[in-house]
């Protein structure tokens, strides 16, 4: 079968399916050397946030490809991310137009709100005065595609009840051994594409027999396995590196498929060590009746039926889908308000 390049978003938007990684870069030459070596080998889908604390690297890097002219701009899925302390209606849209300004940028191609706000009582709200100028950036153009990081089921229901734009994307650790079931179940009913960060496990991958036997079957690397894993899966793997024979390694994962018998070796890992930095149970119980689960997963059956409108009229019309994208929001609403009488 053909390799999916690319995995088509509910708004029928693409992202690139493998994603390189730059948290724990450290900004300056390893950095511009690190991001540049992922564009040539091939990456388009470079993930950045404000935190990493290496933006402007990340930045230059990219605009020095496009100047040698290794990549089109419009070829690049480009990613930033609003942390917790930024957080907040006028505080998420600073930290936005900050991160395009330090990397010479116009627009991104999909912006996070990076976790949901952990341990914080008010968080219910607050996620949704960040969700809104995130909206508006998306209708000023500053953003083509909403996403949230570290979302569980909690956060998405809550979120699937107010906004006007669902997230088209959740970016949550997943690998082997920590499968997140939940909440690949709650991004799939909700057409929320998965987006796997650490899918090297951090690299504890390179000291599991497993992945190395599997490494030693196929004749690959253990990253090709751990990578190969998630995108046969269906999710989008992010995964980072400061060596270019890594990162190249990283990117090579087209030409060899792992049997079904051996996928089910790798889910059975489910369970093991994972970083955990972002664990959230605080709202984990709030969303958790069936009835209300049906009711969400109806509404978003219909806000995905509307979706569909964008792909047939693309080919009509060229650009016109957010147009008929929004046609379905009005809609959306009329059900929404119905079902809650
Ligand atoms: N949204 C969030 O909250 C969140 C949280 C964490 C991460 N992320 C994103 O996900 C990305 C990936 O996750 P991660 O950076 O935590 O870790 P990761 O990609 O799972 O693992 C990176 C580690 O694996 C090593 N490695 C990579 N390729 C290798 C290879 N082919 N052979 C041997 N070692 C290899 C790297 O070392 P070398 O450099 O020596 O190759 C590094 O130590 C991040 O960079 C970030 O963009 C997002």
């Amino acid at each position: 079968m053909e390799f999916e390049q690319y995995r088509i978003l509910y708004n029928g938007n693409k992202i690139p399916t493998l994603g390189f990684g730059t948290d724990y870069i450290p900004k300056g030459e390893i950095c511009i050397q690190a991001v540049t070596d992922a564009i040539e080998v091939g990456y388009r889908h470079i993930d950045n946030a404000d935190c990493y604390d290496n933006q402007e690297s990340v930045g230059l890097a990219i605009r020095n490809c496009i100047e040698k002219g290794i990549v089109k701009r419009e070829d690049l899925f480009l990613v930033s991310k609003v942390p917790d302390w930024k957080q907040g209606y006028e505080e998420t849209k600073a930290c936005l137009k900050k991160s395009l300004e330090d990397m010479g940028l116009d627009y991104f191609d999909l912006y996070l709100v990076h976790s949901p706000l952990r341990g914080y009582a008010d968080w219910c709200n607050k996620i949704l005065e960040t969700y809104k100028a995130l909206e508006e950036c998306y209708e000023e153009g500053l953003i083509k595609n909403i996403g949230v990081a570290n979302f569980n089921r909690g956060h998405l229901m809550h979120l699937r009840q107010k906004v006007k734009i669902l997230p088209t994307v959740n970016q949550f650790e997943l690998h082997p051994e920590h499968q997140n079931k939940d909440v690949v179940d709650v991004c799939e009913k909700s057409y929320i594409q998965p987006v796997a960060w650490g899918a090297l496990n951090q690299g504890r991958i390179f000291k599991n027999q497993t992945f190395i036997n599997l490494a030693k079957k196929y004749d690959v690397t253990p990253s090709q396995i751990a990578i190969r894993w998630s995108y046969q899966k269906g999710y989008c793997p992010l995964a980072r590196s400061i060596k270019k024979e890594h990162i190249k390694a990283n990117f090579d994962i087209q030409n060899f498929e792992i049997t079904s018998e051996d996928m089910k070796i790798l889910d059975n890992l489910d369970g093991g060590e994972w970083s955990n930095t972002h664990d959230d149970s605080v709202c984990q119980t709030i969303y958790t009746s069936t009835k209300q689960l049906k009711k969400d997963d109806r509404k978003v059956y219909i806000y995905k039926l509307f979706s569909v409108i964008p792909f047939v009229k693309r080919i009509e019309y060229g650009t016109s889908k957010t147009k008929w994208f929004l046609f379905g929001v009005p809609i959306l609403k009329i059900t929404q308000k119905k079902q809650k009488q």
